[in-house]
C-alpha cells in the first residue's frame, strides 16, 4: 500500500448510482469520476475544475482515498477516456457552484467570495466555519465512528517545503517513533490503527463552495524556504495566477512579481513579529500581537497559514484574536517558525483557535512547544483551556500526544509522592479542560472501575513506554521564563485596555 493510500471503499462522489458512459476532453465536466493516472496507477477521481493552461486543458483532481493536499491538475493525457466516466446526478451531485468550470471562472467566483466577505464577521464566522457540534476528537476516534472522507496522507508534509536553491527534501518521517508503539496493549490504542484512522478521516473542511476546496496557490517563496501549499488561501485574483508569489518572511507582505518584491526587501525594516517578546530561552521567542493594533500583519498572517490550515477562515476580522507567533533567531532576525491565534475572550473557554508549524518546521517538536505554551499561558490565567474544535487531523494527533505525555507525567510524579489524584485535580494542575482529560485517560486505558469505585491505574507499559519517550532529547517551554500579565480589554474596543 503506497502512503497516504487506503485499501478501502471509494470516497469521492456521492453515494448514489450515477450514470456511466464515455466522455471525451471536451465533454468531461465538473463532478464528473473518471479514471485518472496517479503515482503510475488508474485511480478514481472527481473533476472539481477545468482550466485552459498554455499547454493546454487541465483537471483538478480529488483522487479516492488520497487526501485532500494531493488534489492536483491534471493534463488530459493522465485521464483514460477508453473507461466510461460517471456522470454527476443532476440534483444529488450538483457541483455547488457551475461556474468554477473554467480558470476564468473560478477567478471570477473568488472575487466574489471575497465580495461575500462581509466587512465585519461575527468573531465565531471567522474563527471556524461551521458550528456543528463535533464530538469530542478523541471520543470520535475511540469509538470508530467517523465516516471515511478524504484521508490523511501522512507522508504529504515531505514536499510541501525545499530550501530555495534546490535543497534536499526535509525528511519528516519518524518511523522509529512510530514503530514505538505497535501493540494496542501497550496503551489502549495502537499507533497503527491511530494513522489508519487519521488516513480515512482526513481532510476537516467543512466549506461548502467548490472555489475552497481547490488549492490557487502553488509555489511560496518565503525566507529562504520555497513552500508548497496545501490548501485554498484568498490571496487576491492575480496572485493565483503566478507559479510562485513572494512573502516578506518578516511583515509578510505578499508580491506577485520577484522585482517588486526585491525593491520590498531592501526596504523593509521589520526583523520581528510587531509585539512584545514575552518568552525568550536560547532556542525560540515568543511574542504577543495584538490584531486589533497589528491589523495588516495579522491578516497577512492568516492568508499565509490558511494555505497550510484546512478548516478555519480566519482572515480578515483579526480585531478579536491575540497572536501568539514562536521564531528562531539568527543574525538576520526573528523567523517565523509558527505561531497560535487565541480569541481575547472565548465563551467556550477555548485557549487557542488556530495552531500551525510551518511546514518546514513540523516533526521537530515545535508544534508541542506551542501547545505547552497554550497552556502555560491558561495556567497564568488561572484557567482551564481547551483547542477550538474541530482539530485537523495533524492538530488531533499533535494534542493527543501532548495530553498523553502531561496527564502520564503528572500521575506517575503523584503515585511517586504518594499523593491522590482526581480528575478535577490533573484538571487543576495542566489548565485543561476536564473533558479532554477524561477522554485521555479513558484511550490511554487508565480508568478501571473496581469495587462501585472509578479509579485511576497506571499501567506499566505506558510508564516504560513514557520512560524511552524521555530519552528523546525534547525541548520543553520553561514556565518561568515566561514575562506575561494577561491582558486586560476594554469591553467596547477588545483591545488593550490602555
Ligand atoms: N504523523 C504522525 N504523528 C504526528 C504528525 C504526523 N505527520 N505530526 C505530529 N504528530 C504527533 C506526534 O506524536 C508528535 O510527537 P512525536 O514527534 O514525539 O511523536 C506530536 O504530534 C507533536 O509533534 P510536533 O513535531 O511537536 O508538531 P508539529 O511542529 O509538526 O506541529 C501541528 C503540529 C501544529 C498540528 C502541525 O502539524 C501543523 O501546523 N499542521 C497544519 C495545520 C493544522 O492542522 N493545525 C491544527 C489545526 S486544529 C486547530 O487549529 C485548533
Ligand atoms: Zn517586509
Amino acid at each position: 500500500m503506497s502512503p497516504g493510500v487506503l485499501n478501502g471503499e471509494a470516497t469521492v462522489g456521492a453515494d448514489v448510482p450515477r450514470q456511466k458512459s464515455k466522455a471525451t476532453p471536451d465533454t468531461l465536466r465538473v463532478g464528473c469520476i473518471a479514471m485518472v493516472e496517479k503515482e503510475g496507477q488508474a485511480r478514481r477521481a472527481e473533476i472539481l475544475s477545468i482550466k485552459e493552461a498554455k499547454s493546454g486543458r487541465q483537471f483538478y483532481c480529488n483522487f479516492d482515498n488520497f487526501n485532500k493536499r494531493l488534489d492536483e491538475w491534471v493534463p488530459v493525457r493522465r485521464i483514460d477516456f477508453e473507461q466510461d466516466v460517471e456522470w454527476p446526478n443532476p440534483e444529488k451531485d450538483k457541483p455547488k457552484d457551475n461556474k468554477s468550470k473554467t480558470a476564468g471562472a473560478v477567478a471570477s467566483n473568488k472575487k466574489k467570495a471575497a465580495n461575500k466577505n462581509p466587512k465585519r464577521l461575527h468573531k465565531r464566522e471567522q474563527s471556524v466555519i461551521s458550528e456543528a457540534t463535533t464530538p469530542h476528537p478523541w471520543t470520535d476516534f475511540v469509538d470508530n465512528q467517523k465516516t471515511p472522507s478524504t484521508p490523511l496522507d501522512l507522508d504529504s508534509t515531505k514536499a510541501t517545503a525545499t530550501p530555495v536553491g534546490g535543497g534536499d527534501e526535509m525528511d519528516l518521517d519518524d518511523d522509529d517513533e512510530q514503530g514505538d508503539v505497535k501493540k494496542e496493549d501497550e496503551g489502549g490504542f495502537s499507533r497503527e490503527k491511530e494513522i489508519e484512522k487519521l488516513r480515512t478521516g482526513g481532510s476537516m473542511t467543512q466549506n461548502p463552495t467548490e472555489l475552497a476546496r481547490i488549492r490557487n496557490i502553488s509555489r511560496v517563496q518565503f525566507g529562504e524556504w520555497n513552500l508548497f501549499p496545501w490548501y485554498f488561501s484568498p490571496y487576491p485574483e492575480p496572485f493565483t495566477l503566478e507559479d510562485e508569489i513572494y512573502i516578506c518572511e518578516f511583515c509578510l507582505n505578499y508580491y506577485a512579481d520577484h522585482k517588486s518584491f526585491v525593491r520590498h526587501r531592501h526596504r523593509c525594516t521589520l526583523h520581528h513579529p510587531p509585539g512584545n517578546e514575552i518568552y525568550r530561552d536560547d532556542y525560540v521567542s515568543f511574542f504577543e500581537i495584538d490584531g486589533k493594533r497589528q491589523r495588516t500583519w495579522c491578516r497577512n498572517l492568516c492568508l499565509f497559514c490558511k494555505m497550510f490550515l484546512d478548516h478555519k477562515t480566519l482572515y480578515y476580522d483579526v480585531d478579536p484574536f491575540l497572536f501568539y507567533v514562536m521564531t528562531q533567531k539568527t543574525e538576520k532576525g526573528h523567523h517565523l517558525v509558527g505561531f497560535f491565534s487565541k480569541e481575547k475572550e472565548s465563551a467556550e473557554g477555548y485557549n487557542v483557535a488556530c495552531i500551525l508549524t510551518l511546514p518546514q518546521y513540523q516533526r521537530k517538536g515545535f508544534g508541542r512547544l506551542l501547545i505547552q505554551f497554550s497552556y502555560e499561558l491558561s495556567k497564568i490565567e488561572g484557567k482551564l483551556g481547551s483547542p477550538e474544535k474541530p482539530l485537523s487531523d495533524l492538530g488531533l494527533l499533535s494534542y493527543r500526544q501532548y495530553w498523553s505525555e502531561v496527564i502520564l507525567d503528572l500521575l506517575i510524579e503523584s503515585s511517586e509522592r504518594e499523593e491522590k489524584t482526581s480528575i478535577e485535580s490533573i484538571s487543576t494542575s495542566l489548565a485543561m479542560m476536564t473533558v479532554d482529560v477524561e477522554h485521555t485517560l479513558q484511550a490511554l486505558k487508565m480508568q478501571v472501575y473496581h469495587k462501585g469505585e472509578h479509579k485511576l491505574v497506571i499501567p506499566e507499559a505506558l510508564i516504560a513506554r513514557r520512560e524511552k519517550d524521555k530519552l528523546k532529547a525534547k525541548r520543553y517551554i520553561a514556565p518561568e521564563r515566561i514575562q506575561w500579565k494577561p491582558p486586560v480589554f476594554t469591553a467596547s474596543s477588545r483591545t488593550w485596555g490602555w
